[in-house]
């Protein structure tokens, strides 16, 4: 058996475990850890509060809300996602923090979205390039949706760098490569969203670069391996008896204030250019 990443292929996902990717997206975009690394790139896209803004693959709609509720924000947050149950849960949320005049959702495919050329001031595409299964193809989306001068940020973690600590090194080592596995259809996608980029016809103009650590406590990696530990079973990447071993292993250094977890984060900025027209 192979392991598939969920949110690539959320419609085939049975209710329990799409609950369970619904919790997660919500914990997350709670997460000290999330906060600080958004609010870090948003920052620099220096929006206008009339802004009308496109986020790609919103999932339950944290970014989106997020956007939204900013003090004197008096534009339009946008958010497409592929499931339809994750976009139920965004307008219900949305809906019950009284955002409604500020947001919208619609279910879509980000590899071919059925909107407007130039519609928006930015287009934001947070932890979604590493799930989809052409990045290109969104980037392209994104630089035709952006208005011309507008910008694009496109935020992701290098999977590749995701490492936990685990007394036996070797299992450890495989149980890392099996989260990436399990979790990421493009782990590797950041290094090399320079020239995707510019392939998509858009300006870099900024990165952010960062190194996730969690150490001695965990929240957002203990989060991460709870959800997708029970994947690498299922999915016969390795046997149950080790990933439950491991788990508990992280849930033991998390008791005892010996935990540790990291992985290397990137935001990149990038314009559509007045010249490309
Ligand atoms: C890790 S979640 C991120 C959700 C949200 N951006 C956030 O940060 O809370 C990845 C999202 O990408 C969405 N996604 C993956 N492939 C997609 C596609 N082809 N079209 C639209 N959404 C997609 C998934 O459904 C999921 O909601």
């Amino acid at each position: 058996m192979t392991a598939r990443d969920p949110h690539r292929f959320v419609a085939e996902l049975d209710d329990a475990t799409i609950d369970r990717l619904i919790n997660r997206l919500e914990s997350r975009g709670k997460d000290a850890v999330f906060t600080r690394l958004f609010d870090a790139y948003v920052a620099r896209m220096r929006l206008s509060p009339s802004a009308q803004i496109l986020e790609i693959g919103c999932g339950t709609g944290v970014v989106v809300r997020t956007l939204a509720r900013r003090e004197g924000f008096s534009g339009r947050v946008t958010g497409i996602d592929q499931s339809p149950a994750f976009i139920e849960t965004a307008r219900r949320l949305a809906a019950e923090e009284g955002l409604d005049q500020h947001v919208e959702f619609r279910v879509g495919d980000a590899h071919a979205l059925e909107e407007e050329d130039g519609r928006y001031d930015a287009v934001i595409i947070h932890t979604v390039v590493s799930h989809v299964t052409d990045p290109l193809s969104v980037l392209r989306e994104a630089a035709r949706l952006v208005r011309i001068g507008g910008m694009v940020a496109v935020f992701d973690g290098d999977y590749e760098s995701l490492t936990y600590a685990y007394p036996d090194h070797a299992v450890g080592r495989a149980m890392d490569r099996a989260l990436v596995e399990t979790a990421f259809n493009n782990p590797l996608v950041m290094r090399g969203m320079a020239q995707l980029l510019s392939d998509a016809g858009l300006e870099l103009e900024e990165t952010l670069a960062d190194v996730v650590a969690e150490i001695g406590t965990g929240s957002y990696f203990v989060s991460m391996a709870e959800t997708y530990a029970p994947m690498i079973s299922s999915s016969g990447l390795l046997p149950a008896e080790k990933v439950d071993a491991w788990l508990a292993e992280q849930h033991r250094a998390l008791d005892w204030g010996t935990f540790f977890a990291a992985c290397n984060y990137y935001a990149f900025l990038a314009r559509r250019p007045v010249s490309a027209g």
